[in-house]
């Protein structure tokens, strides 16, 4: 009763009274989402089900066929974490001695959670890889961690963070000066010309699967 009062209110000054931002619109149209089937907080629920891993299956195909292709004495680092499904990818692909470092500064996220929301959530989702096989989950920005890297050479080195243009070459430019035996990223795609633009400086693909290159 107070809400249909509420919302001829609103209604007869030219506003929609809607329990979902125009963001939150937006993902549902993304996903061809109904919603009028969805309870707000099963809203919340779905999309970060839906949201939680940005690559596609063969994408994911082609990053396990990089990992195989590593020896286990070398190192893999992945810059860009996000929730953590690229990591699993690359975890069930290396064997469980070989070391696997994940870098993330938690900035950005599709859900606009709080910073230490989006690390509990990537921490407790990876808890079993990093207590057991043998992945070092690092909350620090990637330039931090490149001044700091004082590592063996990467076998494998996998770029998925910021994607303009001057970060994506701080990126390859690290992983060539290390001398990183594979070097990977993600989202080589016209959405992102900082993306293509430094990877065609570095020679561009010698590989690409999807939006996935490797140099
Ligand atoms: C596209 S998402 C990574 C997706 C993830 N690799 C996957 O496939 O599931 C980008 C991530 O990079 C992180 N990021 C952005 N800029 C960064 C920076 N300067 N240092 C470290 N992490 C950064 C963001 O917080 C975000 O989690």
């Amino acid at each position: 009763m107070v809400k249909k009062l509420a919302k001829q209110i609103i209604g007869s000054m030219g506003f929609e009274l809607s329990r979902f931002s125009e963001s939150e619109k937006k993902v549902a149209e993304e996903f061809e989402w109904d919603l009028e089937l969805f309870a707000y907080k099963d809203f919340q629920v779905a999309r970060g089900i839906a949201y939680s891993g940005l690559m596609t299956v063969d994408e994911a195909r082609f990053l396990s066929t990089l990992v195989q292709r590593t020896s286990e004495e070398d190192p893999i680092i992945e810059i860009g974490t996000l929730f953590g499904f690229s990591t699993m990818v690359v975890t069930i692909n290396k064997s469980k001695a070989q070391k696997l470092i994940t870098v993330d500064n938690y900035s950005w996220n599709p859900h606009n959670i709080s910073p230490v929301a989006h690390k509990l959530a990537t921490a407790s989702r990876l808890q079993d890889a990093s207590s057991n096989h043998n992945v070092e989950i690092l909350n620090k920005s990637k330039n931090d961690f490149y001044n700091e890297y004082s590592g063996p050479i990467p076998g494998l080195f996998f770029c998925d963070a910021n994607h303009e243009y001057e970060s994506t070459l701080d990126d390859l430019r690290w992983a060539r000066q290390v001398g990183a035996k594979i070097i990977c990223g993600h989202d080589y795609k016209s959405k992102f010309p900082g993306v293509k633009k430094a990877v065609k400086e570095f020679g561009g693909p010698s590989e690409l699967v999807g939006s996935l290159f490797v140099l």
